[in-house]
């Protein structure tokens, strides 16, 4: 079921309206046409308790900030591109320069995440889609663009992404979900530390300082990359390894086994004993950025709740961070012939 409401205005003063999507169980995902940001979401435990299990904010104006990215839907291109260029058809295009000396997310006042989508609801889909055009030469970008980001909640309490994009030139897409997931519930004022994750990446790619990456695909094997088999985000966050401290903890790309084009496939796990919830994450893409929440400012989110520093985490599935420049990462570049589409899910049990 579908329902929506006002939500606010922007300074622009369009309308801003949230969508909720409901299912059967009790799960309820919200989401607002203003950055096709998910705000809430809503999902039982083992015993049917209801907690909200992403961070965000209760208005708005709130989210015209948003330093963290909270349920950000990220782009046109999400993480870094270094120097903030990169080259199509030896033609060189520039993106703002926002971290360090490189590009981070795009632009963070005026990338998805701050700007009206286009909404229409699919009552029989229980699913809403987000429509975003953009002009050739908007933010740095070639080609007159459309995209469109759907979110839509399932009977077996899957929060369906499915990302889409057309160009009438070549240009770069690598969109993400910025979500920060506590499965205690966004206002339980704990770190997602004693979490327990699985991912599906026997290999993750090295970075340097900027947190851009060296090129080196490296084993997770014997590091404390290593999360093939599960285990709390803690007991390896800590150790001594140069890896973590160019980033105060986890901040990279890992990179996902089995990869095939269009292949959807469970990448991750999430699990959360003391709270009774589990999620997995299907992608078919070829990277997840594992985010601890390191760079977050603590600060009041939604009822005034306190969110710590690693008060949430992240696993932004996409291309690899500055895949337009190096060698040998995949490069999302799309053409009119040539459209992208793309599927994320996060699945609770
Ligand atoms: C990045 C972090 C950054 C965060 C918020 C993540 O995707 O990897 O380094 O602090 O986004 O911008």
């Amino acid at each position: 079921m579908i329902t929506e409401k006002k939500f606010g205005r922007t300074l622009d003063k369009q309308e801003v309206v949230l969508y909720s999507l409901k299912n059967e169980n009790g799960m309820q995902a919200d989401i607002m046409n203003y950055g096709a940001i998910l705000v809430n979401l809503f999902v039982p435990n083992k015993a049917g308790e209801v907690a909200d299990v992403v961070l965000g904010y209760d208005r708005v104006k709130d989210y015209f900030v948003n330093g963290s990215y909270f349920g950000a839907t990220v782009g046109p291109v999400a993480n870094r591109t270094e120097k903030g260029c990169f080259e199509i058809d030896e033609t060189i295009y520039n993106l703002v320069i926002n971290d360090n000396d490189n590009n981070l997310h795009t632009d963070a006042t005026a990338g998805f995440h701050k700007v009206v989508w286009s909404a229409e609801k699919n009552e029989e889909g229980n699913e809403v889609v987000f429509s975003y055009r953009a002009k050739d030469g908007e933010l740095g970008f070639p080609g007159n663009r459309e995209f469109k980001v759907t979110y839509k909640l399932t009977s077996d309490n899957a929060l369906e992404i499915h990302y889409y994009a057309s160009t009438d030139k070549k240009t770069l897409v690598n969109p993400t979900n910025h979500s920060y997931f506590n499965l205690k519930g966004h206002d339980c004022e704990q770190t997602i530390e004693d979490e327990k994750l699985w991912l599906k990446a026997s290999h993750y790619t090295k970075v340097r300082m900027g947190a851009i990456p060296t090129g080196e695909i490296a084993p997770v094997a014997g590091t404390p990359f290593d999360f093939t088999q599960m285990k709390t985000v803690s007991q390896d966050i800590g150790a001594e390894n140069v890896q973590l401290a160019l980033v105060k903890g986890y901040d990279h790309n890992f990179v996902i086994d089995d990869y095939e084009e269009s292949k959807v496939q469970k990448i991750a796990e999430v699990v959360d004993e003391k709270a009774g919830r589990t999620m997995e994450v299907y992608s078919d893409l070829p990277g997840v950025q594992f985010y601890s929440g390191n760079n977050m400012v603590p600060e009041f989110g939604k009822e005034d709740a306190y969110y710590p520093v690693r008060g949430g985490l992240c696993l932004e599935t996409q291309f690899f961070p500055n895949c337009a420049n190096q060698d040998g990462f995949i490069k999302p570049v799309i053409g009119p012939e040539k459209p992208f589409a793309s599927t994320t899910i996060y699945k609770f049990i």
